[in-house]
């Protein structure tokens, strides 16, 4: 395991699709940091059915920003529990200036900082292509692509070792719950667009805030995982210092 990353405070403001959940994997296969998604958190709070989750499973079908303070509140949460001390990625969080400016005042307050924001760049072409093909375990989570990163030949899910099989109709299922390998309700074409509107519309905004400015990065995200995975090393290496 390499470590120059290692301790480090890393956002990837990215658009929807650009790989930030691939990349940030990466990140912390390679370098020991801990991955937070904002998107994932929220999708558990719904399928807990919490009050929070009741609260922003709207927004989340109809590919909207949660507002802030919702989201605000599992960012905290999340941010003081004891592993986030190792180093941390950030997914999805921040995506609008208010986002930013409450990330920097809370990591203020944790006595900690901001070390670097790297965006992935891609085509909104790419991404729609890249979400009309992505498959997600509703087990555990895990992530594919029909087309450039399929369930292995064995059909096992790398990351949970369940069994999936092709079921009648054609779909993946979990052999061990049943429940289908499919489609995240908002990468329907429709609803990435809405994604994409809203995504264009928030970070430009952001890319201009004063403290973020000095940070923020752009890494061609266009090529394989292990492809962009690299360009994503050489800029660690030579802009974050070994702590
Ligand atoms: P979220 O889950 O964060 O979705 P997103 O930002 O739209 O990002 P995605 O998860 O769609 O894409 P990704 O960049 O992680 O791509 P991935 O690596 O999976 O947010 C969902 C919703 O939650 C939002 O719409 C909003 O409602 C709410 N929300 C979240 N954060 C919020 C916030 N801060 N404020 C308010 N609301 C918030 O890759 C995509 C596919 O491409 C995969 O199949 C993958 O296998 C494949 N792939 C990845 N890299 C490559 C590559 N290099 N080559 C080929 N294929 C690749």
């Amino acid at each position: 395991m390499g470590t120059q990353g290692k301790g480090q405070h890393l956002v990837l403001p990215g658009s929807p699709g650009s790989g930030k959940g691939a990349q940030a994997r990466l990140l912390v296969q390679h370098y020991g940091l801990v991955h937070f998604a904002t998107g994932d958190l929220l999708r558990k709070e719904v399928a807990a059915a919490t009050g929070l989750g009741k609260a922003t499973a709207r927004y989340l079908a109809r590919g909207d920003l949660v507002p802030n303070d919702l989201v605000l509140q599992l960012v905290r949460r999340r941010l003081t529990e004891a592993d986030a001390g190792q180093g941390f990625v950030l997914d999805g969080f921040p995506r609008r200036l208010s986002q930013a400016r409450a990330l920097v005042n809370l990591l203020a307050a944790l006595c900690q900082n901001l070390t670097a924001a790297i965006r992935l760049a891609v085509s909104d072409d790419v991404v729609v292509d890249r979400l009309a093909g992505r498959l997600v375990c509703l087990d555990c989570g895990a992530v594919y692509h029909a087309v450039y990163r399929p369930p292995n030949a064995g059909n096992v899910c790398p990351a949970c070792r369940t069994v999936l099989h092709l079921a009648e109709e054609g779909k993946l299922k979990c052999e061990a719950c049943s429940r289908p390998i499919g489609q995240r309700e908002d990468d329907r074409p429709e609803v990435v667009r809405a994604r994409l509107a809203e995504y264009h519309r928030d970070t430009g905004q952001m890319k201009d805030h004063c403290k973020y400015k000095g940070l923020l990065s752009e890494v061609d995200a266009i090529g394989n995982e292990g492809e962009v995975f690299e360009r994503l090393q050489a800029l660690l290496g030579e802009r974050v210092p070994v702590p």
